[in-house]
């Protein structure tokens, strides 16, 4: 065959693959055999093997990834990537419709679509070719995925005309895909997904397009992010041009009024299990585009459209156990041990017990059988136990007198909900200590993780975090799975963390109440780890964000001999101990994160006062609520937190813990 004729073979077959996937993935409606299929790919694959200058960037071929890359760049969005303001029962769907007909005053339609549990991606044609592919990232920013996209088979590498578009979907794993997919996890002993939307996330996010394009990544394209001058009214329209191209659109109903929306949402909440797909709730959106011109957007999300999402799923199972994990700070904290259950799109196996007197108040016994609630992304919560099914075999539970770890007493404070192991030199502690002090956000310290502190713990090579750098090549040899090049590796990114800015030392020395925001600020103030071990209680607490508590926790810090010390030989071994930031880039720091957010504050915190955790929202520039509405946007709770907790449960409100707290500030 000459060159001719095989560019000739080679444009046929591509189009007439691509063709044939589109009616395979897309339209579900195959027209050909496996077989047959195959047969024209191979032939295919065989004359680009020959001539592969011919071959054309959308060749079906090319759906199976290439090289893997190093790193992911990052992509501006043209067209910013909103989210959605949420809604959780009938009286929030009347409020929306209410607010939307007070802005334009006019009869709107509606259009209902599921909210698909996935990750948000935007897709960039030029000339009708599939161009780049981008995760959302933070909404104006994101990572550069198109080479794992190329690899899912429902995108088309090349539309129906040559038009430059870009449209934004949600990409998915299908419930059975993901079942499987866990099931080959499982026997090649890697990672098991907790639900399918980590599963696509996941997949997504590997560096080898390979690895994307085996995990059967499917999407739903639902908007229309930026295109050139075509003339679409609707956004229903926009399904069908959408269609027309050759995307795969969600399915959707048209309602003509907010009640029949609420209809839709009972009846989609009843097949919510019987789709193939995950869903978290419904997306209901104005149809017609120029009154959702009219409406605008606000600073995140649109005003014309608003998530409804399902209530909390609540599942029965078992407490197979409760066990007592010690943490950094010596808490002792039960964790209910139960029977794997699906719930909410993932399964759970265990669910914290907070405290004993959360265990005492609900009555939680070994071998109860308990109902659990999981919504979203909250963490999974037991609710109550079923005293019907009570056999009275079942074991209360006991706080240990003495740590599981080493042995020592235990101690409950008096006003203090956490039972604490109070030996410094506990392994648990140190071991814990140890891991925070290598972790991304303290020293950042590349290639050590839990089992390498373990191992060098375990080997006598380091009894606190200064002695990690005077390791040498040699000390780590020995160890297990330990070759010549990675334990270089190890003893250059310990070497690299010397010249941290000082504020990650501070925050991973693991000083009590101390999280990475309250150690920059600290660094900030005090300019450098002298600074801030001379400065007194009262100097402390006056910076702003910081509290009482805080303050007097860190001058307990400095305090300690054995703390001392551990300062003294970080500092011999030449850690960096000054801060590195100039005050323009701090003031340039000072976002408002929390603008437009609203926070209910609720039981005992332990890290701050309310009025610290009043003081540091408002600082971010939200605004804290005594009472929980389904206008709060999270509920900060702490131990024993009541009524506000329940309240939040029932409208379905974010519950955050101070530990996300502190990782949000
Ligand atoms: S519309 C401006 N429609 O839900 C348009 N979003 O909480 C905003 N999602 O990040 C999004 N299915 O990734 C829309 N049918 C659907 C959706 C959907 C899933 C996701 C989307 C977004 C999140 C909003």
């Amino acid at each position: 065959m000459n060159k001719e004729e095989a560019r000739k073979k080679i444009d046929e077959l591509t189009d007439i693959l691509n063709e044939h996937n589109h009616k395979y993935y897309v339209l579900d409606n195959p027209e050909i055999t496996d077989y047959e299929y195959d047969t024209m790919l191979n032939e295919l694959s065989n004359l680009e093997e020959k001539f592969p200058e011919l071959m054309r960037e959308d060749s079906p071929t090319q759906r199976v990834g290439g090289e893997a890359l190093l790193a992911f760049t990052q992509v501006e969005h043209s067209v910013p990537m909103l989210s959605l303001s949420n809604s959780y029962n009938k009286e929030d769907l009347i409020d929306f419709d209410r607010s939307i007909r007070k802005l334009i005053g006019e009869k709107i339609e509606y259009v209902l679509e599921p909210k698909i549990d996935g990750l948000s991606v935007n897709l960039k044609y030029e000339k009708g070719k599939f161009v780049q592919g981008a995760t959302r990232g933070n909404g104006v920013v994101g990572e550069d995925i198109t080479r794992n996209l190329r690899t899912v088979k429902t995108i088309p590498l090349k539309l129906k005309e040559e038009i430059d578009i870009e449209v934004r979907g949600e990409v998915y794993i299908p419930r059975e895909k993901f079942t499987k997919l866990n099931q080959i996890q499982a026997e090649k002993g890697e990672t098991i997904f907790a639900n399918p939307r980590n599963a696509a996330a996941g997949s997504l996010r590997q560096l080898d397009p390979k690895i994307a394009a085996k995990r059967n990544l499917n999407i739903f394209v639902f908007n229309i992010q930026r295109m050139g001058n075509i003339s679409i009214h609707k956004h229903t329209e926009g399904f069908e041009y959408l269609r027309r191209l050759g995307f795969k659109t969600s399915n959707y109903e048209v309602c003509q009024s907010i009640e029949e929306v609420i209809d839709q949402c009972e009846k989609w909440s009843k097949k919510r299990s019987s789709l193939s797909y995950e869903i978290d709730g419904l997306v209901i959106k104005v149809n017609d585009l120029s009154q959702r011109e009219a409406l605008g957007t606000r600073s995140k999300s649109p005003r014309w459209a608003i998530a409804y999402k399902f209530p909390a799923e609540q599942q029965k199972t078992q407490v197979k156990d409760i066990v007592v994990q010690v943490g950094r700070t010596g808490a002792l904290t039960p964790t209910a041990e139960l029977e794997p259950v699906r719930v909410a799109g993932s399964v759970i196996s265990r669910a914290t017990l907070h405290n004993e007197d959360y265990i005492k108040e609900k009555d939680i016994r070994i071998g109860d059988t308990v109902i659990i609630e999981k919504a979203g992304d909250v963490i999974p919560a037991v609710v109550r136990v079923v005293l019907e099914e009570r056999k009275g075999e079942e074991k209360p539970f006991e706080m240990p007198t003495t740590c599981p770890i080493c042995n020592e007493e235990t101690f409950r404070l008096e006003g203090e909900a956490v039972t604490r192991c109070m030996n410094a030199a506990c392994p648990a502690q140190l071991r814990r200590g140890l891991i925070h002090f290598v972790s991304r956000d303290a020293m950042n310290i590349d290639g050590l993780g839990e089992s390498i502190v373990t191992l060098l713990l375990e080997n006598d090579l380091i009894k606190d975090c200064a002695d990690l750098y005077t390791l040498k090549k040699e000390d780590l040899l020995p160890l297990e799975r330990m070759g010549e090049k990675s334990a270089q590796n190890l003893i250059d990114a310990i070497e690299k963390s010397k010249k941290n800015d000082v504020e990650r030392v501070i925050f991973g020395l693991g000083i009590k109440l101390v999280g990475a925001r309250a150690a920059k600020l600290l660094a900030d103030e005090f300019k450098s780890l002298d600074g801030l071990m001379k400065a007194s209680e009262e100097e402390i607490t006056a910076v702003n964000e910081i509290g009482h508590k805080m303050a007097e926790s860190v001058v307990a810090f400095f305090k300690e001999d054995r703390n001392l010390e551990i300062v003294e030989k970080l500092r011999v071994a030449g850690v960096n101990m000054e801060s590195l930031h100039t005050s323009n880039e701090q003031d340039e720091n000072s976002e408002k994160k929390f603008e437009g957010l609203t926070f209910v504050l609720t039981g005992t915190l332990e890290k701050y006062k309310r009025s610290e955790a009043k003081k540091i929202i408002e600082s971010l520039g939200g605004r804290v609520s005594g009472s929980v509405s389904k206008k709060t946007s999270y509920v900060l709770a702490g131990a024993e937190a009541g009524s506000k907790l329940d309240k939040a449960n029932q409208l379905g409100v974010a519950v955050i813990s101070e530990d996300e707290f502190e990782k949000m500030i």
